[in-house]
């Protein structure tokens, strides 16, 4: 059950590795947050970032492994989480991968491999939860989405039109599940210094996991639907979705 501030006490996350989920799990255990699933490919390092929850007083419930592209297991492992946990106050969904948007180095493999581990993956573990939360009547589910899916630019448009379906798919389930008690929220960073950025040029409004999750535990105190990190990308975008696309398509990265 989520604690009277309304934070999750409970939680599972998909990705249990990522720098950003990492951050905001931190900044949980501080509140109350007691036992988590840490779902992921590697083990050795999921290992790792137990430990890490764990020297923060979190119970920490290993995953065995988890793909998100492996949807036929998602029902399973949603229904195995709940077992778990007794019940799950909070999903965070923070797998994904940049890949690349260079022309010359796409094939159809690597494109459906950034769909499926971006969007379709992530959307289909987001319903198995949902069908979880909804019998248990309540549920919080953060997702990570990214400016990137706002307007899609030229440079990482497999990423960027993945996150964009993952977007407006949360969009619209957020929506659908109004009035039933469960709850979706959505994320935007801009650029973030974390693993997955590690080799890129870091651009404008860039902030460090930290902010992000600052901003994530505000987002859930406040009952958000979208969250932007910094803010100042939710006015920055408005003006960005208005220029025209010949404007737009030659505008430095
Ligand atoms: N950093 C940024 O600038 C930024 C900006 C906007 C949005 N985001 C989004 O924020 C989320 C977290 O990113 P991050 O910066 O924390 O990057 P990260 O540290 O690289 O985390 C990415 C996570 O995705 C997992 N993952 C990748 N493919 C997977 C698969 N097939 N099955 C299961 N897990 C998989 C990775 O686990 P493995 O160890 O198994 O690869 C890792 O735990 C992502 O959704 C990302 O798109 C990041």
């Amino acid at each position: 059950m989520n604690d009277v501030t309304g934070m999750p006490q409970t939680a599972v996350v998909l990705g249990g590795t990522s720098d950003l989920a990492r951050a905001v799990l931190r900044r949980l255990a501080s509140r109350r947050l007691h036992s988590i699933v840490l779902a992921g490919r590697d083990e050795a390092a999921l290992v790792e970032a137990g430990k890490e929850l764990s020297s923060l007083g979190v119970n920490v419930v290993q995953a065995n492994r988890f793909d998100v592209r492996e949807t036929m297991l998602h029902e399973s492992f949603a229904a195995n989480a709940q077992q778990r946990l007794g019940s799950i106050d909070l999903l965070l969904v923070a797998t994904g991968m940049l890949g690349t948007g260079d022309l010359d180095a796409l094939d159809a493999e690597n494109v459906a491999n950034s769909v499926e581990t971006n969007f379709t993956g992530p959307a289909a573990a987001i319903i198995a939860f949902v069908n979880v939360m909804r019998r248990q009547g309540y549920g919080r589910i953060v997702v990570f989405s990214s400016v990137a899916g706002v307007r899609v630019r030229r440079s990482n448009f497999v990423y960027g039109g993945a996150k964009a379906g993952l977007d407006s798919f949360c969009q619209g389930l957020g929506d659908a599940l109004s009035g039933s008690g469960v709850e979706l929220m959505i994320v935007r960073p801009g650029f973030v210094r974390t693993k997955m950025t590690a080799a890129r040029t870091t651009a404008p409004f860039a902030v460090s996991a930290e902010q992000v999750a600052r901003s994530v535990v505000r987002g859930l105190e406040q009952r958000a639907e979208i969250v932007w990190v910094p803010n100042v990308l939710a006015v920055v975008f408005a003006g960005l979705r208005c220029l025209p696309r010949r404007v737009w398509r030659v505008l430095p990265e």
